[in-house]
């Protein structure tokens, strides 16, 4: 049972209260994040990029539900804001455009200065990039600005972030990465790229800062429906119905009995932000139900 379900266990009102006006999980956390002190990231000082909406979303959710203090950083300040109060007292809002180094670095150090030191920085904002169908067709000014959003931003924020975690010499970064970093033909060639370079540049900073007790990883999920994720489909699959799209996405995966949504990639970064991932470092978390590690032979036995 979920801790929000657990609280609300013993407060008929309030269950009352939900059954009747069908609230969403934020408002829930309205309610009843004010004393979130417990879980697995309890006390912890998070910063999350593109926490406006899908991964970085679910992920704010989950890492205040488990404890955690969280600043969500986006360039959606309407929509960020909201979200912020919505999730309430353990959740403050910032604009930081991830292609700025600067904002990157202030985020954090609005973080150092309001909570006294940051232990979890979470590089996940991205964008789906060109989508050229080819490489011909591929715009090398896009392809700069998929590498500035996806990559060089990531570059900024593990920079950063050590710079405040190497004094402490503990903390715990992550990065989004995707399985099109892994495989080739899933997705247009500045993507792919830009996904594999960030599987590089984790393996490449968890080195050296190994040595002051950062771990740097990252995950890398399969298609997940988000906003990010379900235009991109809309487009190749000529689909207008979000539902649809989404359905089709879900079928497009390996494994059976089990869906992967915004708040699966989320429980990935909770466990690598908490101490139960305290060996865990220059990691690729694939969260794609066996896709990239597999081919079944799909034969028809005969009769
Ligand atoms: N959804 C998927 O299928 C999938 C699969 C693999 C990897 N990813 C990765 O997950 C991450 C999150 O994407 P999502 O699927 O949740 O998409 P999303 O579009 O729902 O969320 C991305 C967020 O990043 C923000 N953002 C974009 N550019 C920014 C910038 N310059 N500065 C600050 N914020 C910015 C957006 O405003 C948005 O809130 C991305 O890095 C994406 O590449 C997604």
């Amino acid at each position: 049972m979920s801790r929000i379900a657990l609280k609300l266990k013993g407060n008929k009102a309030a269950l009352d209260v939900l059954a009747k006006s069908n609230f969403n999980r934020l408002q829930q956390h309205k309610l009843f994040s004010t004393n979130s002190q417990s879980g697995r990231l309890a006390g912890k000082i998070a910063l999350i990029t593109g926490a406006a909406s899908g991964i970085g979303k679910a992920t704010a959710i989950k890492f205040i539900e488990n404890g955690a203090k969280v600043l969500l950083a986006d360039v959606k300040d309407h929509l960020g804001k909201s979200i912020a109060n919505d999730l309430g007292p353990n959740a403050i809002f910032m604009h930081c455009d991830v292609t700025n180094e600067e904002e990157i670095s202030s985020a954090i150090d609005h973080v150092v200065g309001r909570y006294g030191r940051l232990d979890v920085m979470y590089n996940n904002a991205g964008i789906i990039g060109t989508c050229a169908p080819t490489i011909i067709d591929l715009e090398l000014a896009g392809f700069d600005r998929t590498m500035a959003v996806n990559v060089r931003s990531m570059v900024a924020g593990i920079k950063h972030a050590s710079r405040v975690m190497i004094p402490c010499q503990a903390g715990s970064i992550i990065c989004t990465a995707s399985i099109a970093g892994l495989l080739g033909g899933i997705a247009a060639h500045d993507y792919t790229v830009s996904k594999a370079a960030v599987i590089g540049l984790v393996k490449s900073t968890a080195a050296e800062l190994s040595q002051h007790g950062i771990r740097v990883n990252c995950i890398s999920p399969h298609a997940t429906p988000t906003l990010l994720s379900v235009n991109y489909f809309k487009k190749i699959l000529n689909i207008n119905d979000e539902k649809k799209v989404a359905e089709t996405m879900h079928n497009m995966w390996e494994f059976k009995g089990a869906r992967c949504d915004a708040a699966d990639i989320a429980d990935a970064a909770v466990y690598l932000a908490s101490d139960d991932a305290k060996y865990i470092s220059g990691h690729n978390l694939v969260v794609d139900g066996g896709f990239t590690s597999f081919k079944r032979l799909n034969f028809t036995p005969s009769p």
